[in-house]
């Protein structure tokens, strides 16, 4: 029998400290200090710093064109704008997803529209788009939710029948193969963040693949500035626009861009790193009752950016879901629940964004749409039983103790659930 859990007094299981994520190397310093002496502190056009992560994203990813931007959010605005999402349009997503999502939606004055998820991936379902398309569907916009790609095939084949253009949010998929192909270049057009805790952390930043000229233009017109759209912009159509662009600008700062181009050679280590402990995890999650590993499809690599498990309080002595995470963290454990969905938000409560009802009352928009009645079947199946385990970055780490100690949590736990379990219904004191 284990020895007893924190939860009960017991000593804590994990006494190594969890992997600091990003790792700042002396690589990183002298990348920066190099930038830094290089005597610029802006690039505004296609050069430098910047194009040097571009040509690496392009090469790792096989990929023709990419546009590094400021962030996730500025890449998701730049890639739904390619797409030609415009006033009044719709976007088909899944709601289980980090509320920053859908903004960039609404940022084009276009409508969210929530179809179900795989309950095993929680990545939208490719059988679950067909029922939203309307006639003012415009695209498909998909999270490859926390490092699992969603099943792009099928989804492809739906949007090809209906027009539509499909987005990859690659935010938590940097590195993630679907059929042996890389997260990014599955769909029409991607947006990345390299955003802190991100697969490749570079402070702050995004960029956007696609292999389609014309998604190129029209990203790049909405993202940058008059010199890099006069260097970049061939298409006579978007040219003309040159002198003020048709957004924002959301250029990239060099010392994000250094960075990245230094953590993109040590990046397919990392993530090795990283498979190599939650395979540990999983494969000990699968020998305890209650406890299942994360899904994870025959034909996909997962790059874990969270690693998803479930726990079933049936088997485990009827502990709850929020017992068995009270338990885990008293361990020294992080681990949160999964979601909750982003249609209960209040900006869709409450349907407020620009003021005046926009974009539902848009004049371009057809039909009332309203968040308040919706039901996910497998949101809720998924939440139910499912939780996060790690904290931000997952565990990139080659300390072999530390995940041993993780393990011996999950063994703890899973022992003494009954118990646990009474201590929290009886008010025996428990620490949380
Ligand atoms: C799935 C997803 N998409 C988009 C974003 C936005 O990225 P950023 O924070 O770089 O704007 C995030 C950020 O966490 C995210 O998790």
């Amino acid at each position: 029998m284990s020895e007893t859990p924190a939860i009960l007094g017991g000593p804590k299981a994990v006494q190594h400290d969890l992997p600091v994520w990003p790792a700042v190397t002396e690589e990183i310093i002298d990348a920066v200090v190099a930038a830094l002496r290089g005597g610029k502190m802006s690039e505004t056009r296609d050069e430098g710093y910047n194009a040097q992560l571009e040509e690496a994203f392009r090469e790792y990813h096989g990929c023709e064109y990419a546009i590094a931007v400021n962030s996730g959010t500025a890449a998701l605005d730049a890639a739904l704008f390619a797409a030609g999402v415009e006033p009044g349009d719709e976007v088909i997503t899944a709601p289980l997803c980090p509320g920053y999502v859908i903004t960039p939606i609404l940022h084009l004055n276009a409508i969210p529209v929530f179809a179900d998820v795989d309950p095993r991936t929680g990545c939208i379902a490719p059988d679950e788009i067909e029922k939203h398309v309307t006639k003012s569907t415009k695209a498909v916009m998909v999270v490859h939710l926390a490092g699992h790609p969603a099943d792009m095939d099928p989804i492809m084949a739906v949007a090809a029948q209906h027009g539509m253009k499909v987005i990859e949010d690659c935010a938590h998929s940097q590195g993630s193969l679907y059929k042996g192909r890389k997260a990014g270049v599955l769909g029409h057009i991607s947006a990345f963040s390299l955003q802190s805790v991100k697969n490749m952390p570079c402070g702050e930043g995004g960029i956007i693949l696609t292999g389609d000229r014309e998604m190129y233009e029209r990203a790049t017109l909405l993202a940058h500035h008059p010199a890099r759209l006069k260097q970049c912009l061939e298409m006579e159509e978007y040219r003309r626009y040159c002198d003020t662009g048709l957004g924002w600008n959301y250029r990239m700062h060099l010392l994000s861009a250094a960075i990245g181009v230094v953590q993109m050679k040590s990046f397919d280590e990392a993530m090795a790193l990283r498979r190599k402990n939650a395979d540990r995890i999983n494969e000990a999650a699968e020998t305890l009752p209650g406890l299942r590993a994360t899904y994870v499809a025959p034909d996909c690599v997962h790059t874990y950016y969270q690693q998803m498990l479930t726990c079933d309080a049936a088997e485990l002595a009827g502990l709850p879901l929020d017992g068995f995470l009270a338990a885990l963290r008293a361990e020294g454990v992080p681990c949160s629940r999964i979601g909750p969905p982003v249609h209960e938000f209040g900006i869709l409560q409450d349907r407020r964004f620009y003021g005046k009802g926009c974009p539902w009352t848009c004049p371009h928009a057809q039909g009332e749409r309203s968040y308040t009645d919706l039901t996910f079947p497998n949101i809720d199946r998924l939440r139910a039983s499912g939780f996060v385990i790690g904290s931000a970055g997952g565990f990139v780490t080659d300390d072999t103790c530390l995940i041993g100690e993780v393990i011996e949590a999950l063994h703890k736990i899973a022992a003494h659930a009954d118990a646990i379990r009474e201590a929290r219904a009886g008010g025996t004191p428990v620490s949380t």
